[in-house]
């Protein structure tokens, strides 16, 4: 589903020219759980950026389902990446004054689905992660876990193609962080969703079918979990 071939990234540092990703190779099958290892500023999230279709100023081929989006105009990438990709991040990212409700029906909206249809989609989807309660509440009123579960269901609601999760248990506690991954697990499992997620945690990347290492912006080694 995703090819990446011989993909380099520089970023310009006043004259200086940063070279972030460095020759990085790898696929992702459909409805496989990939995580991506590797320390603070090694190039992690600038990978998922272009895995995202939100960057586009790397070097090499990214093929996605055999696409190549490089020349595609910015509205259509949009609109590419809004039915393609579901993002999870550390911080949630919830819109505040809105209820969970219209949280993750957002991607709905998008899409033009009817409010009524969004309705019965979102509630179905807020009983998967075991919210079924809180779809009037106010994501400040949620636990971080919780806030973490509407953000997940959020991601998947538009039945996206893949989930990319940067550090996705990154602010939250053991336990907690715990049942996230499990919940992406059964993601994975139940719904054969493809999902990225990346982590500086080992107990999370082990849920997963392979880990990619990546240091100083290079692939330093792929492992082979299940
Ligand atoms: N838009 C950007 N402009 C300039 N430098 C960037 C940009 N994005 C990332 N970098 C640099 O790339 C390196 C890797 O960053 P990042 O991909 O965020 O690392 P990670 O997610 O692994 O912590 C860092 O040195 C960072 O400063
Ligand atoms: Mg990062």
């Amino acid at each position: 589903m995703i090819e990446l071939k011989d993909i380099n990234r520089h970023f310009k540092n006043g004259d200086q020219l940063n070279h972030i990703l460095k020759d990085i190779n790898f696929n992702v099958q459909e409805g496989e759980f990939v995580a991506i290892m590797g320390p603070s500023g090694s190039g992690k999230s600038t990978l998922i950026n272009i895995l995202g279709f939100i960057d586009r100023g790397y070097d090499g081929d990214y093929l996605f389902k055999g696409e190549n989006f490089k020349k595609t105009s910015d509205n259509r990438l949009a609109e590419i990446r809004n039915k393609t990709v579901g993002f999870v991040f550390q911080n949630f990212k919830l819109i505040q004054n809105n209820t969970i409700l219209e949280n993750v029906s957002i991607p709905l909206v998008y899409a033009g689905v009817s409010s009524q249809e969004r309705k019965e989609r979102v509630r179905k989807k807020l009983n998967q992660v075991g919210l079924y309660d809180k779809e009037d509440q106010l994501p400040n009123k949620l636990s971080g876990g919780q806030q973490q579960r509407v953000a997940i269901a959020r991601a998947v609601i538009n039945k996206p193609e893949f989930i990319i999760a940067d550090e996705p248990t990154g602010a939250l506690d053991q336990k907690t962080s715990e049942d996230i991954i499990n919940l992406f697990e059964d993601l994975n499992k139940e719904l054969n969703t493809t999902i990225i997620v990346v982590t500086h945690e080992r107990e999370v990347a082990e849920k997963a079918d392979r880990i990619i290492h990546i240091l100083d912006g290079r692939i330093q080694e792929e492992e082979v979990m299940k």
